[in-house]
């Protein structure tokens, strides 16, 4: 097994491979966009004034900041140079209360293909402490993500008031988090 000169090239500056690093940077606007998106719906509750789902949403917002902090952590980490990348506006309607339950759960389908991507690519490119520290953090987070928000969809689909919902939804929430830690 002999190390080539490119590979010994492009290691002495970076430990992450160009292409992966590329989607590495480009996933941190996707959390940023999600952020932003979560503080849209947060939004739209104040307005309602059930602020018990504004702060549910804040603290999903919140959860995508963190996200975004692993991947530039790790980028640093790697001397992976960059710059922040361009985030797209918000241009979602939200028809109804319910909507933005079914709106969440499916970002988090889009989030985790991104994601998935990434660990495609890496493994393709042998990169393989990328392939671990994917899998440890953002893979492992998307299980938790996508369960939240189917399980928070069911509750919003429930025949009930808004009132009793954002009661259960922020409460089951925070104990959640508890038990996670966090
Ligand atoms: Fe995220
Ligand atoms: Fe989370």
């Amino acid at each position: 097994m002999k190390v080539t000169k490119k590979t010994f090239e492009e290691r002495r500056v970076q430990s992450i491979n160009p292409k992966t690093a590329q989607l590495l940077i480009d996933q941190v606007s996707h959390e940023l966009y999600n952020h932003n998106l979560y503080r849209t719906f947060a939004n739209y509750f104040a307005v309602k004034g059930l602020h018990k789902l504004e702060e549910y949403y804040i603290s999903r917002a919140n959860e995508e900041l963190t996200h975004h902090q692993w991947i530039v952590d790790r980028l640093n980490y790697a001397d992976v140079s960059y710059k922040y990348p361009e985030i797209p506006a918000v241009n979602v309607d939200i028809e109804d209360e319910e909507d933005t339950f079914l709106q969440t759960v499916d970002k988090e389908i889009e989030t985790t293909a991104l994601i998935y991507n990434i660990v495609e690519t890496a493994e393709k490119e042998k990169d393989w402490e990328t392939v671990k520290w994917l899998q440890d953090t953002l893979v492992d987070e998307q299980t938790e993500e996508e369960h939240i928000s189917r399980k928070f969809l069911k509750i919003a689909r429930q025949d009930t008031d808004w009132v009793t919902k954002e009661d259960y939804i922020l409460s089951e929430y925070q104990a959640g988090e508890e038990a996670d830690g966090q």
